[in-house]
């Protein structure tokens, strides 16, 4: 991690830039390191400090992100960009309860913020840190019920010296060697206090009340394409899923979708669907295609011409449909 300061020189005295710390935190929710990396790289090329990133238009931010997922991160990210500029001088606040109180910055987040960037000794729990513990005490009850359990002998062993680094050596070790299916015990520097270890259960951990089977849901978007080489598109209302990015224009998503297309023409049905999953269910997109002419007037939505727009741009779920409808309806 690129945004890293290692520990001889935090030892020296020197910390992370806290807006970094901040942006990979965000970004690292419930995405791997692998993912954010050239993300990470690009935010800081475009708005190298929090006041590059509180002036930027919202729309730039969004396309930037297309294609990290949960979106709400984004926007809350220019909303916390502009609180820091705005309430704070542009300056990270360095405690645990300030961050707290700032837009997309919750327990996690302030947490590692706070350690991290600030070396505060709080104490940061994710999924590697909850396995971590559940092994190392050999912790049967399983999740979400151990929770509380698990985050107490967090804290326990959190230590006031250089809990930055404890804080980041704990999530490596989750992420690295105490791996989910077959931990490096061998190599574990933490194998001779592990109790799971010791029983041979290690492997086993955390145990986890089983999740109800993964809903499909079903929607109907319409793809059109005119003469001059425009895409018909629409930004997403701020709230809901994909909130604020482009989009197709559609239907809702649910067991029977039903939209009026938006503007009257022969619409073709494609014979292959769009499909994603999303956290809660999967989802399967109907995708109609027509070319359009250069007077169409849609009901929704605008079409953008090639130099205003760039399939980048659009969110996972939403560019597997462009890759599957731009082969139908190419423009000459
Ligand atoms: N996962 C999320 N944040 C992390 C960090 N700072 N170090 C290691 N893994 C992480």
């Amino acid at each position: 991690m690129p945004w890293r300061v290692p520990p001889a020189q935090r030892q020296a005295g020197v910390l992370p830039d806290p807006y970094a710390v901040w942006m990979s935190e965000i970004m690292l929710q419930q995405t791997t390191v692998a993912a954010v990396r050239d993300y990470h790289r690009k935010f800081l090329r475009i708005w190298p400090t929090v006041y590059d990133l509180a002036a930027a238009d919202d729309a730039d931010v969004m396309a930037a992100w297309a294609g990290l997922g949960y979106y709400a991160r984004a926007r809350n990210l220019l909303k916390c960009a502009r609180a820091v500029v705005t309430d704070h001088g542009g300056v990270f606040p360095d405690t645990y309860a300030a961050l707290l109180a700032l837009p997309g910055i919750g327990p996690y987040t302030a947490a590692a913020v706070a350690a991290i960037a600030f070396d505060r000794p709080e104490t940061v729990v994710d999924g590697n840190v909850e396995r971590v513990m559940a092994r190392l005490y050999n912790i049967h009850t399983p999740l979400p019920g151990s929770k509380a359990a698990l985050t107490a002998q967090a804290k326990a062993l959190t230590p006031q010296d250089r809990p930055g680094d404890y804080a980041q050596a704990v999530m490596d070790l989750g992420a690295t060697i105490c791996t989910p299916r077959s931990p490096a015990c061998g190599i574990c520097p933490w194998r001779d206090p592990c109790a799971a270890r010791v029983a041979g259960t290690a492997a086993e951990l955390p145990k986890k009340t089983p999740k109800k089977k993964t809903p499909t849901r079903f929607g109907i978007v319409y793809v059109a394409r005119r003469t001059d080489g425009a895409w018909l598109l629409e930004t997403r209302p701020e709230k809901g899923l994909l909130g604020g990015m482009l989009g197709w224009p559609g239907s809702e998503w649910s067991d029977d979708p039903e939209a009026a297309p938006p503007f009257a023409a022969e619409w073709t049905p494609l014979d292959t669907e769009a499909r994603h999953t999303f956290t809660h269910f999967h989802l399967r997109l109907k995708i109609m295609t027509t070319h359009a002419d250069l007077d169409t007037k849609p009901a929704r939505g605008q079409f953008l011409t090639p130099d205003a727009f760039s399939p980048a741009a659009l969110p996972t779920a939403m560019r597997k449909v462009f890759d599957l409808a731009h082969v139908t309806l190419r423009s000459n």
